[in-house]
This record gives C-alpha cells, structure tokens and sequence, in this order.
C-alpha cells in the first residue's frame, strides 16, 4: 500500500494522488489541483500550520518532550534555565555553554528606567498584571528599534536574550506596582527562579527566598516552557510572519495566553474552585458541567486526549510546596473534583483530563501569588517558547500567513440613498 491519498473530484472524474509525509499531505497540492477549493478549518482543529522541530506532544498517550527529551527527565535534573537553552539551541548545554548563557541572560535582566517609572507607573492603580506585562512586553519594542532587524540571527539572539531575561522582572514589576510596592531590582548574584521571586516579595533586607519555594518555581518554569502549536505561539508566528519585531509579536502571544480558554485557566480554576466551596457541593458542579451550564476550568484539552503529563508533576510539586507553605484547603476540592470527574461518563467519552492549569494556581495561592499574578507566572517561562518558533518560522522562510476563507455573505447589490432605506 502506498503511503498516499488520491483525490478525485467528481465534477470532472479527474483523480490526484499525494503523498502522505510525517503524518501530513501538503494542503497546496490540494490548491493546485483543486483551484478553488478551501478546506474549512475553524479554530485549527485539523490542521498543520508548519513543520517544527522543538516540541513533540503525543496527545493519545499524553507525552510531552522538548527536542527529543521527556518533559518527566527534564522536570527531576534540570532546571529551566537549561531548558530554555536547549529549546532555543536544540541541544541541552555543554557547562561552558550554560556559563556563558546563564552570564548573558544575568545581564539582561534590568529594565530600562523609562519603561519602570514613566511607562509601568502610569498604568491606573488596579490594573490587571497580565495586561501590563502584555503593554509592557509591546513598549520594549520602543526602546529597541534595531529589533526590526529580524534577518540578522544574531540580532534575532540578541532580542531573544532580553525577552527571556526581562520577562520575570517585567512580571516583578507588575506585582510590586499592582500592591502599590516599590520595585526591587534583580539581583545577579541570585539564579534565575530565586530572583524571581526576590523581586517578588523582597520587603527590608533580611529576606531570603525558601529554596524548595525555589525550585517549585523552576520546575514550574520549566513545564510551562513550550506547547507547540498553542494559540498564544499561533499568535507568534503569525505575527512574526508579518516580520514584525519580536517584542511586539511576544505581546501578541502574550494576548492570546491572556484567554480563559487558553493561559488565564489557572486564575479561572482557582476561581472555579472558591465559587465551589466546599466537598459536598462538587458533585452538583459536575451536573452542571454536564448540562453545559459550567465548565470544569483546568480540565480538557485540544491535544491531550489523556491526562496532561504536566498536570502529573504539578500535582507532585504540590506537596513539596505544602510542606512549606501548609496545604491549600481547595486541594480537596480539586482532588474530588477530579475523581468524580474521571469516573464520570461524559467526561470520559469526550476524553476531558486535567490539563496543566488544574492544579498549577493551587501551588501559586499557597506561594502566596494572588489570582491575577497566575496567568503572568505562565507567561515568563512560555516567553522562551514562543521565541523559539519565531525564530524557527524565520529561519524556515514561511510566507506571510495569510488563510482563505469560504464566503458566505449577502451577493452583490447597489448602494441605497439613505432616503430609501
Ligand atoms: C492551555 O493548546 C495548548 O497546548 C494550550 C496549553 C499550553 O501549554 O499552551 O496546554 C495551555 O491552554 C490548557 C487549556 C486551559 N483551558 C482550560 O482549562 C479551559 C477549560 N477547557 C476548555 O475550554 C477546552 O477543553 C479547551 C479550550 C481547552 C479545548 O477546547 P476544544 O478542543 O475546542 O474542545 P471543545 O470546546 O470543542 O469541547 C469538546 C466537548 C464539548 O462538548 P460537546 O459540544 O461535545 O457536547 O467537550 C466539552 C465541550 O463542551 N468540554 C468541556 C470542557 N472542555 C471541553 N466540558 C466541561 N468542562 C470542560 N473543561
């Protein structure tokens, strides 16, 4: 049998075959030998929008690996500065490669002065931190206009470095202002997860970060990385296809993750989880669920048809945190939300898991994060990912992206005076 498809269009008993590589058939055969015809597609659900090479999902078996590594390795040995490395490189690095790019991300953590107190301190008093790390992120593009540059690999690098190392303190800094805190300036001598969160929380001089705190963070970094094709790294590409600067094709990813659908499910879970209350009124939540008048936030996904390995972690480093910071009262809830969920056909026959947002927001409420930081803490590591297929849309010389769409609106007509309407 061979590895192909043949098409035949009826209206003229012409056939075409094409062949079937890595999984995909190539959608512009269609075009050529079916001038006209457009594959409806809305929302994605059937199609490829590139080849890439940085992360692999298997949603059936729910696996998950960036560059050919096993997210469960990378989670126990690594850490996510290491990760974003080996995502931009593709490669995990030599000790003199991680030296000189721990060195070079160190060294671009500070922000402008400006964008701190002329840009950052004139946002209203309780704006959200998700949309001042989206505005801030797009005014970084201001202060960098060589960023345009985009054909130049090592200015396209050079860009990557600043957005990977600017994102935590850029984060930082939406919190500090959003309490109506002073910011607290990154500290060198500190890796990159502890100073995080030293410019999170840092009040007087005697505070040091809990390294356990510390590491849940890292590990917390680290599987939030990548995701492949998800709508916030559509965004990136998208918009980077238009050769726009990659600060202002990162605020569009940003935007995109900023959906309750998509990166602002961890805020709505906690919600979600708090609105439910108490053990006894889970059940009744799920009817709801059922009835579509609800939906279990953290739970289903487009890919993962099995449970989210990131979910499995998270939900292990959650108990490490506890340890620390003493357990969240909603794990219960979330714990028997989850068990009737699972066991319950609806959820089941649509294959609806816990994804990564589940319980990633209890771990941020017990760190003591409030709910509008948790999209933000998704944001910062996922700034690596989403720079990581710009570049590889950049270096695979995709075309604008431009789709087509099947019309289906009113036929021709003339215009009507308003008199006559
Ligand atoms: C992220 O793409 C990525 O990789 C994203 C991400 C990443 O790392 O970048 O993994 C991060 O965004 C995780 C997802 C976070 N979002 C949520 O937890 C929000 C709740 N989940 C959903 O809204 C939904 O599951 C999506 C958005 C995640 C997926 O939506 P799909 O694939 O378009 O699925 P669908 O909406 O068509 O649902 C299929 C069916 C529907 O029922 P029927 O119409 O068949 O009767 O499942 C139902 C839905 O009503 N359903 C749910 C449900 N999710 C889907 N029912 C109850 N609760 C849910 N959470």
């Amino acid at each position: 049998m061979a590895d192909s498809i043949t098409i035949t269009d009826n209206r003229t008993g012409t056939s075409h075959e094409i062949p079937i590589v890595d999984g995909g058939v190539d959608a512009n055969a269609f075009s050529k030998l079916l001038p006209g015809i457009w594959f409806l597609d809305p929302g994605f659900g059937a199609t490829a929008s590139t080849e890439s090479g940085i992360t692999e999902l298997d949603g059936d078996n729910g696996i998950l690996r960036y560059r050919g590594y096993p997210i469960e390795q990378l989670a126990e040995h690594s850490t996510y500065l290491e990760v974003a490395y080996l995502l931009v490189h593709g490669e995990l690095p030599t000790a003199a490669q991680f030296e000189a790019w721990n060195y070079e991300i160190t060294h671009h953590t500070f922000l402008h002065e400006f964008l701190r107190k002329r840009f950052m301190e004139g946002f209203h008093y309780d704006a959200h931190p998700m949309g001042m790390f989206v505005s801030t992120v797009a005014a970084l593009s201001t202060f960098y206009p060589e960023a345009k540059d985009i054909e130049d690999p090592d200015n396209r690098m050079k860009q990557m470095v600043r957005l990977v190392a600017k994102a935590p303190t850029i984060a930082a800094c939406c919190y500090r202002f959003s309490q109506g805190l002073p910011f607290v300036y990154p500290d060198n001598s500190l890796d990159f997860p502890t100073n995080f969160l030293n410019m999170m929380w840092k009040i007087g001089g005697d505070f040091t970060v809990d390294p356990t705190l510390a590491r849940a963070m890292d590990i917390l970094f680290m599987l939030h990385a990548d995701h492949e094709q998800n709508c916030g790294t559509t965004a990136m590409r998208v918009v980077g296809s238009a050769h726009a600067d990659p600060y202002s094709a990162a605020a569009a990813a940003a935007a995109g993750l900023y959906g309750p659908r998509h990166g602002g499910a961890n805020e709505a879970v906690v919600r979600m989880l708090t609105e439910i209350g108490s053990f006894d009124n889970v059940d009744a939540f799920v009817d709801a669920a059922k009835r579509g008048e609800a939906r279990i936030m953290g739970f289903g996904h487009r890919v993962y048809k099995n449970y989210d390995p990131r979910a499995t972690i998270i939900k292990k480093a959650a108990y490490d945190v506890f340890e620390v910071t003493g357990k969240n009262p909603l794990l219960d809830i979330a714990l028997k939300l989850e068990e009737v969920a699972l066991s319950d056909e609806y959820f089941i026959s649509r294959r609806l898991y816990p994804n990564v947002d589940f319980y990633s927001g209890l771990i941020y409420q017990a760190m003591g994060f409030p709910l509008e930081m948790f999209t933000v803490l998704f944001a910062i590591p996922r700034m690596v990912g989403w720079l990581t297929h710009w570049a590889e849309m950049l270096e695979q010389g995709q075309r604008i992206a431009r789709p087509r769409q099947i019309y289906t609106g009113a036929g021709v007509r003339d215009y009507v005076p308003m008199a006559g309407r």
